[in-house]
């Protein structure tokens, strides 16, 4: 992708004005603000009709203006230095003299914190003197956007301005682990959990699912494309789109397939998208084939999952 300096400097103008832009990342677009500003964070939550008790994630460019901000311990450290910039958040503590705005975090103690991969993301955080709160770019319980366009289907003027960086590589929200104590997965996401453990040499316990919410991401309802979806569905009933996994031989107007060739990260890319299109197609429910429940499998049918309780 050709990087346009230009862009940067508007969305970067922008953000210090305390407005929010849109952002790409290489897992989803983002509603970005100043994460120090209250009026910037405030902007966030109501643009999204987001409920203000679900906290934001602060994206940092590396480690210097983090450290003002949060406790590093050596479990951060290692995957820190593994797989950042990349797909994962991390649940930590904050220092007392942390500059987050509390809006951003409802009053919490803890912050969620991620170091994007992004070409486009890291100039313009490299070139702020904040992080960005930047939420994944869709109305509350609907799915996140992966490109402009659908950000702009999405929010259309509501959003003062959308920065290009072309399809999100990944297409699915990061990984998110509470590093804290013991470490714990909040959210399946796209970097896969198998490798994260063999970074830590031990298996982590996740806890995507809790009775107390502590991540909306695990809401029970969320990722909802508008329609009905069923799952592990072998027939179909009349008049469904039918969303398989692997691209097979049958050419129905009514079938999308995830991957040509059986591949999980281009699964997981396309997803939302697909989704999104059935819904522009018209139909009006979706019934959903098998998805494999390995690496990013697991996250795709995570997201189906809560898809599903429509
Ligand atoms: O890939 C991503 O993570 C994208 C891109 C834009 O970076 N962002 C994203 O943000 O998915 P959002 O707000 O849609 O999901 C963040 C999740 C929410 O479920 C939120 O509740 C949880 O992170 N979260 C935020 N702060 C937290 C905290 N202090 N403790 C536990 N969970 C937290
Ligand atoms: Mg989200």
């Amino acid at each position: 992708m050709k990087i346009n300096l230009a862009n940067i400097k508007k969305a970067k103008n922008l953000l210090n004005k305390r407005e929010c832009v849109a952002i790409p990342t290489e897992t989803v677009y983002g509603i970005a603000g100043n994460a120090y500003s209250d009026t910037a964070c405030k902007k966030i939550f109501r643009l999204k009709n987001r409920p203000a008790k679900n906290p934001l994630i602060v994206h940092y460019y590396d480690l210097k203006k983090l450290r003002d901000d949060c406790e590093l311990n050596d479990n951060f450290l290692k995957l820190y230095k593994k797989f950042c910039p990349g797909p994962i958040t991390f649940v930590l503590n904050q220092k007392k003299t942390s500059k987050i705005s509390k809006i951003a975090t409802n009053k919490k103690k803890t912050l969620a914190v991620r170091f994007p991969k992004h070409p486009v993301t890291r100039i313009l955080l490299k070139y702020l003197k904040f992080p960005i709160a930047a939420p994944s770019a869709n109305i509350s319980t609907k799915i996140s956007a992966v490109t402009s366009s659908e950000v702009k289907e999405d929010f259309g003027k509501k959003i003062k301005y959308i920065l290009e960086g072309g399809r999100s590589s990944d297409g699915i929200e990061s990984t998110i682990i509470d590093l804290r104590k013991k470490p714990k997965i909040l959210r399946l996401g796209a970097l896969e959990i198998e490798i994260i453990q063999k970074i830590l040499k031990k298996k982590i316990s996740i806890n995507i699912n809790p009775s107390k919410i502590s991540a909306p991401g695990q809401l029970r309802i969320h990722y909802s494309p508008g329609i009905p979806i069923r799952l592990n569905v072998k027939k179909i009933k009349k008049e469904e789109a039918f969303l398989l996994f692997k691209k097979n031989k049958i050419n129905k107007t009514n079938y999308y397939f995830l991957t040509k060739k059986g591949n999980l990260k281009e699964a997981a890319k396309n997803l939302y998208t697909i989704l999104r299109k059935i819904k522009k197609d018209n139909y009006k429910s979706i019934a959903v084939g098998k998805i494999p429940n390995k690496g990013i499998g697991k996250t795709i049918n995570d997201r189906l999952l809560r898809a599903s309780k429509f």
